[in-house]
Parts: structure tokens; sequence; C-alpha cells
């Protein structure tokens, strides 16, 4: 596959937990040369900073002064990206329970939400870039030339959820998952700061009876439309 060296574009993909967004998005910029970009883990990395302040999660001006200080980075590897707190690697500690019990309080917090924000727009200036998050197409990248609205069934989402969970949590059911996958959709949808929705101009990829190399493979061929053009 040729790719022009020249004349990179955005990629911006969207959708509900656990449709497969990284996944894919990993291997999409694999197949481009481009970088990708968790936004998850930034709202993750400010969860386990205020949970290890002991802040208090109702208050949104603490959340956001610490969403201010923190310093994270995300640093490219094969295969995806560590991620690094105040210099530590905090690439496992972002994915524990009680982060992700946590994290859609934090990331309804509009002044978080501002901070994060301009720093994925820093990440992207240069574009060959994707990004995957819930607002990317609509207000981080709303130029983006490729954006993906990626959905799958909540029982699928919860099936791909259990396989990778199992073997940690072996209590752990396919229904828990489903309640808690709905519940997450539900605070993320219904929100007032960027909920999650799909941008006027992005396609829709179902991905329940897709695998994660078919749905990469469409996205780059949406990518190579788009050079083209
Ligand atoms: O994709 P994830 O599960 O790692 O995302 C963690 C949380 O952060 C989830 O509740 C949605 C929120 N989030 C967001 O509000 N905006 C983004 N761009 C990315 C994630």
């Amino acid at each position: 596959m040729n790719w022009p060296t020249t004349g990179k574009i955005n990629v911006a993909i969207d959708g509900p937990a656990g449709a497969g967004k990284s996944t894919v998005a990993r291997k999409v910029a694999e197949k481009l040369g481009y970088i990708y970009v968790d936004t998850g883990a930034m709202y993750r990395t400010v969860t386990l900073k205020a949970i290890r302040a002991g802040a208090d999660m109702e208050n949104a001006e603490a959340l956001a002064d610490i969403a201010g200080r923190v310093d994270i980075r995300l640093v490219p590897e094969a295969g995806g990206q560590k991620v690094f707190m105040d210099g530590e690697d905090v690439t496992d500690p972002i994915r524990a329970q009680d982060v992700t019990r946590l994290v859609s309080q934090v990331a309804a917090v509009p002044d978080i939400r501002s901070v994060l924000v301009r720093l994925q727009q820093d990440i992207a200036r240069e574009r060959g870039v994707v990004m995957d998050g819930r607002d990317i197409g609509t207000n981080v990248l709303p130029d983006a030339e490729v954006k993906v609205f990626m959905t799958a069934s909540v029982r699928i989402r919860a099936e791909r959820r259990w396989k990778e969970l199992k073997d940690k949590e072996p209590n752990v059911t396919v229904e828990s998952l489903m309640e808690a996958i709905a519940e997450r959709d539900k605070s993320d949808s219904e929100r007032e700061a960027s909920p999650l929705r799909q941008a006027e101009d992005a396609v829709l990829l179902d991905t329940s009876e897709m695998t994660a190399d078919e749905a990469a493979d469409r996205i780059v061929e949406l990518c190579r439309q788009a050079l083209e053009v």
C-alpha cells in the first residue's frame, strides 16, 4: 500500500464503551503509520489522580484543580500506548475497577473536559492522528477528515468485556456487565457537557457482527478515499 507521506489526515472514532474502538483505532493507526490517541485514558488518569488524592468526587472545583495540575503523557509504542501520570507509568492502574466506576463522573465536569480537549487538540495539530473517545468528531476535532461512530449491541459489548475480565475476576457475569454498560451509556449520553452522540458527518459502523480486522479495514478504506480527494 502506498500512503502519501504528506497530506496526513485526522481520524475521529467515537462510540459507547466496549464497541471495540480502542482495538480498532490501534489497528488503523498501525496500518496508516499514524499516532493512536486514547482520550478515555486521559479521563481515567485524572480519575486515578483524584482517587489517590482522596478528592471529593462530588466537588467539581476540586476535580478541575487536579486536572489542571496533573501531567499526562501518552507515549506511543508498538501495538498501543503507554500512559504516564506525573512521570509514573499508570497504563495498568487506570484500567482498575474503581477508576472505571468513577470515571463517568469525572468526565462530566466541564472544566476537566476543557483542559483535556485542549491537550487533545494540541496532539492532533500536525494531523496523522487516530483519536478515539466520545466527543472527538463532534467537539475535539470537528474538522477531522474521517469520522466514525462505532457501536455494537449491549450484549455483544458485555460478552467482549467478559472475555477480557473472566480470568482476573471469575465472579463477573455477562448480565452484570450488561447492566454496567447500559448504565455508563446512559450517563455518557445524558450528561450536559459534550454528551456522546454521533456527528452528522460521521459514518456509522456497527461492529456486532464484525471482527476488529474487518472494522479496521473498513476505516482504512474510508481514509484512502479521503486521501484521494
Ligand atoms: O473509553 P473509556 O472507557 O476508557 O472512557 C472512560 C470514560 O471517559 C467514559 O466514561 C467516557 C469518558 N470519555 C469522555 O467523556 N470523553 C472522551 N473523549 C473519552 C472518554
